[in-house]
């Protein structure tokens, strides 16, 4: 089974070919322009994915070393995302299924980043917790199996990716944030700032970070009251383990409840070094297996949408695809929980 993917719900332009699981070609192409705007601007966004679509899927193609008529199958995400930008990949999907006779499968874009530890270790055994943290989501989840899934708990407001965005930006640092508080955070001193640690002692499994922002613009301003220069790795890496001791602790405290012998981290905060380092380091202590995928595989890609597809075509059957003549629906539906 060969599949062509296709990912454009954001500000990546993504293109790949997977077959039995194995990735021939994962392209991705990043736009530069929202750098300039300190965030992602929706309308540049989707004018952007129509400029790059057919060039980044023929990269794709070329590189996996076929053409649409070696294809079994489309895949494209459906949802959620940015409206404007959906539509550009989802309508160049439709129209490449309905012009070579493929069938099309719609793929719910949180889905696909849990099973990228999948992608990246097909040995990675059922049940686990995945912890999918990016610029939009941070929630936690209960994986029992191909297209089973349950979600424990997400954030009420911030996701981590835009606290380290939104905090990124209050210290003078370029967009998006994460890798440069990241980089930063080496040299700083993680106790120099006592920054709250939203909802860490509930039950719950919800997050909250948007205090962590508030408290962060508090030390600021304070800071620039005082004519002081800005201590910026010390903030970055006091934001950056306020961060991480949250979804450490959380992830591992369902780890701990549901028993599981596996850990995964995805999306695109899942690169932070700090994250991985802490994340393995709990799951050692546990004994359980640990995966981090690949960058390529954590950032919005398009080989994990193919993946999501072929564990769906491998559960149900390829004729139960939607193929090319149903209605698409570009509405995404709703994650089980
Ligand atoms: O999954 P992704 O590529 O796009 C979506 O949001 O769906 O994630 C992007 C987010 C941004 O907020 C970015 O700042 C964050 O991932 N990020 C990081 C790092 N690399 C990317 N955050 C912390 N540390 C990093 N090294
Ligand atoms: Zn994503």
């Amino acid at each position: 089974m060969i599949i062509l993917a296709i990912e454009s719900s954001c500000d990546d332009t993504a293109a790949a070919v997977v077959r039995d699981g194995e990735v021939l070609s994962n392209i991705i192409s990043s736009q530069d322009i929202h750098d300039l705007y300190g965030g992602i601007v929706p309308e540049l966004a989707s004018r952007e994915h129509v400029k790059a679509i057919a060039p980044i899927v023929r990269a794709a193609l070329n590189e996996a070393k076929i053409n649409l008529d070696g294809i079994d199958a489309i895949a494209v995400t459906n949802g959620p995302g940015l409206a404007g930008s959906l539509l550009v990949g989802c309508h160049f999907a439709k129209g490449l299924a309905m012009r070579h006779a493929k069938p099309l499968y719609p793929i719910h874009h949180i889905e696909a980043h849990l099973y990228s530890g999948y992608l990246e270790d097909p040995s990675l055994p059922y049940p686990s917790v995945c912890l999918v943290v990016s610029g939009g989501h941070t929630s936690i989840f209960h994986v029992t199996g191909p297209s089973k899934y349950s979600m424990m708990g997400s954030t009420k407001d911030d996701a981590a990716g835009e606290a380290f965005d939104k905090i990124a930006k209050l210290i003078g640092l370029g967009y998006p944030g994460g890798p440069h508080v990241d980089r930063l955070s080496r040299t700083g001193n993680a106790k120099a700032f006592d920054l709250p640690r939203g909802l860490i002692n509930e039950s719950s499994y919800q997050f909250s970070f948007s205090g962590l922002k508030t408290a962060v613009r508090r030390e600021v301003e304070k800071l620039r009251l005082k004519g002081a220069e800005l201590p910026v790795e010390d903030l970055c890496a006091s934001t950056q383990t306020a961060i991480v001791d949250v979804l450490v602790s959380k992830t591992m405290r369902a780890v701990d409840e549901l028993g599981v012998q596996a850990v995964v981290i995805a999306g695109g905060v899942s690169a932070n070094s700090e994250l991985r380092s802490r994340m393995s380091m709990a799951a050692e202590q546990r004994g359980i297996t640990f995966v981090a995928p690949r960058l390529g595989y954590c950032v919005d890609n398009a080989a994990m949408i193919a993946f999501v597809a072929q564990l769906r075509i491998e559960s149900r059957g390829p004729k139960e695809s939607i193929g090319v003549h149903s209605n698409f629906v570009i509405e995404p539906k709703p994650l089980r929980s």
